[in-house]
């Protein structure tokens, strides 16, 4: 390698643009990752660090994988689930299982994707035997959500079931009740508009229930046209 394509190499990954280096023509540019702000891309960075830094946490100690997020942090929508599954837990990336299928077709059905979407949950690890995150374990995760939701800085929030909703709103109410409307919320100083929606692992089990999550995501592709 001469000492042009070492600069031009440094030069690149200094402003954090991700290259492919090959000899063939197609490959020698973007693979199509989003460009992101070094100081974005270092917090997110020094966040998962943190979060991988956790000790005593029965969540972890059964994990195989920190699931940290996926999607582009420079989204003004951004997706909280409740916690990984196994197929998360395995590849280390939120919703790539049938519930994540789910959820990429009902994202693209408002012409959204992983493109122009963030994707997160509410724990970062999966809890053993797919049993729901207990209150403790909630709110132990709670100061990184939040943490996560100040770097990415979402305009709308969309909250995927009754973890995520209880998590961020404080509020027990059934998911029936708190669907389908606009929720004005402040996450450390951050004003964003949050919508409670159903969790596409219940949409799975429960399928006529779809039609009310295809009111919460009209009603997301509204505001996303009315948001800056
Ligand atoms: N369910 C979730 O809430 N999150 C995932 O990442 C996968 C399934």
């Amino acid at each position: 390698m001469n000492n042009k394509l070492t600069k031009l190499i440094k030069y690149y990954s200094l402003i954090n643009h991700n290259l492919i280096f090959s000899n063939k023509s197609i490959n020698r540019y973007n693979i199509g990752q989003p460009f992101v702000q070094k100081d974005k891309a270092g917090s997110l960075q020094k966040l998962r660090e943190e979060i991988n830094k956790i000790k005593n946490c029965k969540l972890k100690e059964n994990a195989s994988n920190l699931v940290f997020s996926d999607g582009n942090p420079n989204a003004k929508v951004m997706v909280i689930g409740e916690g990984p599954g196994a197929n998360e837990d395995k590849e280390g990336f939120p919703f790539v299982g049938r519930a994540g299928q789910l959820l990429d077709k009902m994202l693209n059905a408002i012409n959204l994707s992983r493109k122009n979407v963030y994707i997160t949950n509410v724990v970062n690890y999966r809890p053993p035997e797919n049993r729901k995150p207990t209150e403790k374990e909630v709110e132990r995760y709670l100061p990184y959500l939040k943490k996560h939701i100040e770097i990415i800085k979402p305009k709308i929030i969309l909250l995927l079931g009754s973890t995520a909703m209880n998590a961020i709103l404080k509020k027990a109410d059934v998911i029936s009740k708190m669907r389908g409307k606009w929720i004005e919320i402040e996450i450390n100083k951050l004003k964003i508009f949050s919508i409670v929606s159903f969790h596409p692992a219940y949409l799975l089990r429960q399928p006529d229930q779809k039609k009310f999550s295809w009111i919460d995501l009209k009603m997301i592709r509204e505001k996303l046209r009315r948001v800056s």
